[in-house]
C-alpha cells in the first residue's frame, strides 16, 4: 500500500524542556491540525523540526523513537543551521520578501548556502523513506528548494507543495538574488498551491519571467513535465472550536473573564509576535479611537495577546520593545486607577483558553499588513456559536476573500480602523448575526479537512493524467 508522506519545518509535535529534562507537547497551529486527518491514516508519515537541539545522543536517541512511533520522523537542526537556514535565509529573506517588507530583508550568502544544504538533509530523509507509488507533500516556504530536489532523485515521484504565506509580486520576488534556483525547486512539485488567486497569479509571472518555462493559463510547462498551479484557500477545523466553544470549562472561562471586565466591551486581538500582523499600526488606531472617544473610556478594552515568536531574529526583538513602549505609552495617558485601555499578554496559551477569549470578545480586530490567509480570523468566526460578535479584518489578508461580510479595513490607514471600532462596538445585533451566520456557513464548509481532501484528491488526478498521456 502506499503512502502519503508530509513534510514540513515543524512537526505537529514539539519537543519542549521540562524541569531539568525535555517532554512532548502539541504543536499549536493550523498546520498540524489541518494535515492531522491525512498523516492518521495508513502508514503516513511526516517529516520535520521538533523545535529543538539536544545535546544529549541518548536523548536524541530516546526522542527519535518517541516520536517514530507514532510516524513522526525528527530532523534535528544544529546551532548553526537553526541560524543560517530558520532564522537568516527563511526568515530573514523570505519571510520579509514575500509579505513585502524588502526593507527588512538581509542578504547573506552563507545563509543561503545553509538553506541548500538543510533542503538537501530533509531530501535524504524522504529519499530513505520514499517508496515508489508515494506521494510527497511538502509545506511552505521555509523548503522551497525540496520539490526539485526529489524531483531529481525521483523524477516519477508525485509530489505536491503548498505554501502557507503570500506568494509577492514579481517585482519583490525579483529582488532575491537566488531567485532562479529558489522557482526551479518550486517547479519540481506537480501541483502547487496558494491560498489566493493572486498568489497564483504572482507565481507564474515571477516563473514565466525569471525561468525557462511558459504558461498555459496556470499550467506551467517545465522540462516537458506539466506543473499545475492552483488556489487552494485553507480552513480551520470548525468543529473543535465550535465543540470547545460549549464546553463547560471554557464556558466557566468566559464567565470568570466577564465578570472581570464587567459592563466593558472587550476588543480582541491575538497573533504571533510578528511585524507583518500590524500589532503598532492596530494599537496606534485604538490610540486615535480612545482620543475621539471619550465616552468609550472605562467602557472598552483590547485585550491584546502577543504570543513569543522567532525573537531570536533582531527584526522581532525591535518590535517587541516597540509594542511594549507604545502599550505603555496608551495606558499611562489614557488610563486610571481602575481601568488600563489595553490588557496585554506576551504569552502563549492553551487552545481551550484561547476559545475562551474568542467567546468573550465581542469585536475581533485582525489587521495584519499582509497575510497568506489567517486563522485567528476563521477561528473567531468558529468560536461564536450565539452568532454574536464582529470581526474587524484587514483587506491584505487571504482570509478578505471569503469573510466578506466582516468588516474590511485598510491595515495602514489607522483612520479606517478607528471607523471600523467605533462601527462595530455600536453594531445592532440582528446586524451582527447576519454578518456572523453568513461568515460562520462559509468556515464551517470549507473546513481544514476539506481543504486536505481537495488538495490531495486533485494531486492524485493530476498523476493519473500524466501517467495516461505518457
Ligand atoms: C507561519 C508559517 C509556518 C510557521 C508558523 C510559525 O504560519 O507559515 O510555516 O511554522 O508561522 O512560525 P515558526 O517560525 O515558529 O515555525
Amino acid at each position: 500500500m502506499s503512502k502519503t508522506i508530509i513534510v514540513s519545518n515543524r512537526l505537529p509535535i514539539k519537543i519542549i524542556e521540562e524541569g531539568d529534562g525535555y517532554a512532548l507537547q502539541p504543536s499549536e497551529g493550523g498546520l498540524a491540525t489541518g494535515l492531522a486527518s491525512i498523516h492518521a491514516q495508513g502508514k503516513n508519515n511526516w517529516i520535520g523540526w521538533p523545535g529543538v537541539f539536544l545535546n544529549d545522543p541518548k536523548q536524541t536517541t530516546y526522542f527519535t523513537s518517541a516520536l517514530r512511533e507514532r510516524r513522526l520522523i525528527p530532523i534535528f537542526l544544529d546551532d548553526e543551521e537553526i541560524k543560517g537556514f530558520y532564522e537568516g535565509f527563511s526568515n530573514e529573506v523570505l519571510w520579509p520578501i514575500f509579505h513585502y517588507m524588502p526593507n527588512y530583508a538581509v542578504y547573506d550568502l552563507h545563509n543561503w548556502e545553509t538553506y541548500v544544504k538543510v533542503n538537501e538533509r530533509f531530501r535524504d530523509l524522504i529519499l530513505a523513506q520514499a517508496e515508489p507509488d508515494d506521494t510527497i507533500w511538502i509545506h511552505d516556504y521555509q523548503l522551497l528548494l525540496l520539490p526539485g530536489l526529489i524531483r531529481s532523485a525521483l523524477p516519477d515521484a508525485s509530489i505536491g507543495f503548498f505554501q502557507h504565506i503570500p506568494f509577492p509580486s514579481q517585482e519583490l520576488f525579483r529582488l532575491i538574488p537566488w531567485r532562479k534556483e529558489l522557482l526551479e525547486g518550486m517547479l519540481g512539485a506537480d501541483l502547487l498551491g496558494f491560498h489566493t488567486f493572486d498568489d497564483v497569479r504572482h507565481f507564474i509571472s515571477s516563473a514565466t519571467r525569471l525561468t525557462a518555462t511558459n504558461n498555459n493559463s496556470n499550467k506551467l510547462e517545465v522540462d516537458g513535465r506539466t506543473v499545475f498551479v492552483e488556489p487552494f484557500p485553507m480552513g480551520i477545523d470548525s468543529n473543535r472550536f465550535a465543540a470547545l466553544s460549549s464546553d463547560e470549562h471554557v464556558l466557566k472561562r468566559v464567565a470568570e473573564l466577564k465578570l472581570n471586565f464587567g459592563e466593558q466591551k472587550i476588543i480582541l486581538s491575538i497573533d504571533r509576535l510578528d511585524y507583518s500582523k500590524g500589532i503598532l499600526q492596530r494599537l496606534e488606531a485604538f490610540a486615535l479611537f480612545l482620543l475621539e472617544n471619550p465616552a468609550f473610556h472605562k467602557q472598552v478594552t483590547l485585550y491584546m495577546v502577543v504570543v513569543p515568536s522567532r525573537d531570536t531574529v533582531p527584526q522581532y526583538r525591535e518590535l517587541k520593545d516597540q509594542i511594549d513602549r507604545l502599550v505603555g505609552n496608551i495606558n499611562a495617558q489614557y488610563g486610571s486607577y481602575d481601568w488600563y485601555p489595553v490588557a496585554y499578554f506576551y504569552h502563549g496559551y492553551p487552545v481551550a483558553e484561547i476559545a475562551a477569549l474568542y467567546n468573550m470578545a465581542d469585536v475581533c480586530l485582525v489587521t495584519p499588513m499582509r497575510d497568506g490567509m489567517n486563522l485567528v480570523s476563521k477561528e473567531y468566526i468558529a468560536s461564536r456559536n450565539d452568532e454574536t460578535g464582529v470581526l474587524i479584518l484587514s483587506e491584505m489578508a487571504g482570509a478578505a476573500n471569503e469573510l466578506i461580510d466582516a468588516l474590511i479595513v485598510n491595515p495602514n490607514n489607522v483612520h479606517d480602523i478607528r471607523d471600523a471600532l467605533l462601527f462595530a462596538l455600536n453594531m445592532p445585533i440582528p446586524e451582527m448575526k447576519r454578518r456572523m451566520k453568513s461568515m460562520r456557513a462559509i468556515v464551517f464548509k470549507f473546513n481544514v479537512q476539506h481543504w486536505a481532501t481537495l488538495f490531495m484528491n486533485r494531486l492524485e488526478e493530476i498523476k493519473t493524467v500524466q501517467s495516461t498521456t505518457k
